[in-house]
């Protein structure tokens, strides 16, 4: 584990941000902003938002600050997920009906979550007087934060690319199915080519049948992204094709809640203790959540 550890931050350093130099390193968390973490993929279903929504409940249950934030515009479902009823989203802040602090609700273990819902397309048209209120409240949010975890929707949809575009860094899920493997490197591709401000990229295999099967298609995606993009693409780590979690999905509780010993679940502890190993680069948004939001809706790519 250490040593996977060491590697894979060596590899998040030499492919992240030019201004890094060892004092502006965080071990594993913040400084006093929230590292905003987008997780995407290619393909779609090939299981985010379970991953999304399980690593979070890891880190919390780790004694970490984590807020889940459903940024997925299509298919908002991680309140689904969680079999809590969502009554409010960003749509009623924009609305001007409730601050941020008050769209927050908790899942299983008093996890924090933002519901996703239509307003997050509203928001790419509000002028930037309405977007100031809107994101210093954000701001405020992210001071209480070490991860803000962004389930964002699939594909190169400009919202996600945009909201990628803004994080300080993203995982990409991928299956080992070959049309998985190949949209989450065109993913990589077309991020990497446009991006102004480059931000790390690790993947995480799903429904992997064991270690071996994750290492073969994470040295498939690294070895284009290398050649091509000169790019290193970490696996932070494989989760097992496991019927847990179809599960857990169908009762409306997070696989690790409902089977905490179950196979995926213990992958997903895996990865957690593995991530906060990680001495992350600094957050590129210096700026917080407003600093995020502006670049977001000013991104051109
Ligand atoms: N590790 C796993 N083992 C077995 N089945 C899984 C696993 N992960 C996900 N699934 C199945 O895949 C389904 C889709 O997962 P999920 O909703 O998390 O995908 P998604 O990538 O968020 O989809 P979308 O792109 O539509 O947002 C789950 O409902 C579950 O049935
Ligand atoms: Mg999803």
């Amino acid at each position: 584990m250490i040593d996977q550890a060491a590697s894979l931050r060596e590899m998040m350093l030499n492919n992240s941000l030019p201004q890094l130099n060892e004092e502006n390193l965080v071990q594993g968390k913040k400084l006093n902003q929230a590292r905003l973490i987008a997780i995407s993929s290619g393909k779609g279903g090939v299981g985010k938002s379970n991953f999304t929504l399980n690593l979070a409940l890891k880190l919390h249950a780790a004694g970490k600050k984590v807020l889940v934030f459903d940024a997925d515009l299509g298919m908002a479902n991680i309140d689904v997920l969680m079999g809590v009823s969502s009554r409010f989203s960003v749509y009623h802040v924009l609305k001007g009906e409730k601050r941020i602090q008050d769209i927050i609700q908790f899942g299983p273990h008093g996890l924090p979550f933002v519901a996703g819902g239509s307003g997050l397309i509203e928001l790419l048209t509000l002028s930037e007087e309405d977007i100031h209120g809107f994101t210093s409240d954000l701001d405020r949010l992210s001071n209480e934060y070490d991860y803000i975890l962004f389930d964002t929707g699939a594909g190169l949809s400009l919202e996600n690319r945009r909201f990628i575009a803004a994080a300080d860094e993203c995982i990409v899920v991928t299956t080992p199915e070959p049309t998985s493997i190949t949209d989450a490197y065109a993913l990589i591709k077309v991020m990497h080519r446009h991006l102004s401000e480059p931000i790390p990229f690790s993947m995480v295999v799903n429904r992997a049948e064991n270690r071996r099967e994750a290492e073969q298609v994470s040295a498939k995606i690294g070895l284009v992204a290398k050649r091509f993009l000169n790019a290193a693409i970490p696996l932070l780590g494989h989760v097992s094709d496991d019927p847990h979690v179809m599960r857990a999905v169908k009762k409306q509780t997070p696989f690790t809640v409902m089977y905490p010993q179950c196979t995926a679940s213990r992958d997903m502890e895996r990865i957690a203790a593995g991530y906060m190993d990680l001495a992350l680069p600094l957050t590129q948004n210096t700026q917080g959540f407003k600093g995020f939001i502006n670049k977001w809706l000013k991104k051109t790519i």
